[in-house]
């Protein structure tokens, strides 16, 4: 893309002080240099650390009080608001960074419930791993769609309720020992987090490589697991943000790491998210389940639920998978951390869970969200961001900045310029280690990407990308000298909102 110069003072003369502006713009290499990233590391919990456990007094707001950073989609809401957005005036803006499918009706979709018996029962607190009949309709449905004429079977003691996945997630961490736990990057933000609140586990990143794909490499981590002692392996399959996914044989090998005395963590929110070459394959969905010998011997815990498959993220009911062992521990920790999920919404979902009923609401995910990737792809391609690695499932598109001309080349800049134009995404950097952490952005391998979502309708994603077109037009028409500045930095919380 051409960086027409503009505002160039002729022959011999002095530069202009814009021309030196724009100067370091288009040069500049460290966070420190750029408004965007003054933004980031302004907000509560950002300041670059030296080690994570050193506590920065200046961030302590109430006595002993600190900022654990907030995840991306916070900063990322934040930002917007000061850039004007609310829940009143959402349908103005694009809302690409949303971790969230749509959620009205799609095309041959089942119709879903909207009223909630609120039976006397239900008034009482659920059981801390949830309630029965749910727990059977989820082990029935694992059983009858990844296990069929396998002879160890899931039953109701290997299933555990949680309010949501994070809350999975928390569950999970805080009956891990003292053991490194091992993670990569770029996967979901949320486990940076998670796993560092709990203190006694060791968390262990790794560095995925985009010229590997991003591809979990099992043979080294099973070396891994040998010579570093890692006792716990933490995965999204299919990956958040990534969009790629481990499957037959890969996945089984996956498994199989159990086998070194390991236990395999695998978050498997978009399993349904996957978009098959052949029209015969719809309907199929992955997990781990299928590749379990034994359901109480083998160490593989699976998270998953209503939230993303069945496009329900506003119920919090999710559940956590194992074998029974590790289900009375959940039960353990739910009852000091979160209580239990809500007990109408629990009985409410039991119908949901019935294979035929999900046979459906797959297919028409799979053909609706298919077609929304397709269409992305399309026109981003259109505009010169051709995506190097498509995701082949979940919702997400990964892509890469780096063709840009600079600013426009990183994720924090890029992020504020959509703002302007009413577009949110997801900067790079929110899914690499400890981002604040860092001492200059810059050197993230994550600072040239942004998420984008196509979990929207279609006419919010068109939206925002038209929005995206606009600002590569005015780049192309009229120079850099109006990127990576301007922005603004108030931030009015008037209200909560979820990107
Ligand atoms: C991989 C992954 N796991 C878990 C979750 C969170 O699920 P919940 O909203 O139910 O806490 C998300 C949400 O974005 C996710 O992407």
């Amino acid at each position: 893309m051409a960086n027409t110069p503009q505002g160039t003072t002729s022959g011999t003369s002095t530069p202009s002080f814009r021309d030196v502006v724009r100067d370091v713009m288009k040069h500049y290499k460290h966070e420190k240099e750029s408004e965007a990233h003054q933004i980031f590391r302004n907000a509560g919990g950002h300041q670059p650390k030296g080690l994570p456990e050193i506590v920065n007094a200046e961030e302590e707001t109430v006595p002993g009080i600190e900022h654990p950073g907030s995840t991306g989609v916070i900063y990322c809401s934040d930002r917007a608001m000061a850039n004007g957005f609310s829940y009143t005036s959402s349908h103005e803006w694009a809302n690409l960074g949303q971790g969230a499918p749509e959620v009205g009706p799609i095309p041959d979709a089942p119709e879903r419930p909207n009223t909630i018996p609120l039976p006397l029962d239900s008034l009482e607190y659920a059981p801390t791993t949830g309630v029965k009949a749910l727990r059977e309709a989820v082990a029935k449905l694992y059983n009858h769609t990844y296990r069929q004429g396998k002879a160890s079977q899931y039953t109701y003691e290997n299933v555990c309720i949680v309010p949501g996945g994070r809350a999975g997630l928390s569950r999970v961490a805080a009956v891990i020992g003292d053991v490194y736990t091992s993670y990569q990057v770029p996967d979901y933000t949320a486990y940076d987090q998670v796993l560092s609140a709990f203190k006694r586990l060791v968390p262990v990143p790794t560095a995925l490589e985009h010229k590997d794909k991003y591809h979990l490499d099992v043979e080294q981590t099973r070396k891994d697991i040998r010579t570093q002692g890692l006792a716990v392996v933490l995965a999204s399959n299919p990956r958040n943000p990534t969009g790629q996914v481990i499957k037959g044989n890969d996945l089984k090998e996956v498994v199989s790491l159990t086998k070194e005395g390991t236990t395999v963590i695998l978050d498997e929110f978009y399993s349904w998210y996957i978009y098959p070459e052949n029209s015969s394959d719809y309907g199929k969905s992955i997990s781990s389940a299928a590749y379990v010998e034994d359901v109480n011997e083998d160490s593989v815990v699976i998270i998953d639920g209503l939230t993303k498959n069945w496009r329900l993220p506003g119920w919090r009911v999710c559940w956590v998978i194992g074998p029974k062992n590790l289900v009375t521990a959940l039960s353990q920790s739910g009852s000091f951390l979160d209580g239990g999920a809500n007990h109408p919404l629990q009985l409410a979902a039991i119908p949901l869970l019935d294979p035929l009923h999900v046979q459906k609401e797959k297919i028409a995910l799979q053909k609706h969200f298919k077609a929304k990737r397709d269409h992305v792809l399309a026109r981003l391609k259109a505009l010169h961001l051709d995506v190097d690695i498509p995701p082949t499932s979940t919702f997400y598109i990964w892509l890469n900045l780096e063709k840009l001309p600079a600013p426009l080349n990183n994720g924090l800049t890029f992020f504020e310029e959509l703002l302007k134009e009413q577009t949110i995404v997801i900067p790079g950097i929110f899914f690499d280690i400890n981002p604040a952490h860092r001492r200059n952005l810059f050197n993230s391998p994550c600072h040239h990407f942004v998420r984008l979502s196509f979990g929207p309708p279609l006419k919010d994603l068109d939206m925002g990308l038209d929005a995206i077109d606009r600002v590569l037009k005015k780049a192309k028409n009229s120079g850099m000298k109006d990127f990576g500045q301007g922005y603004k930095t108030t931030i009015e919380v008037t209200e909560p909102a979820h990107v």
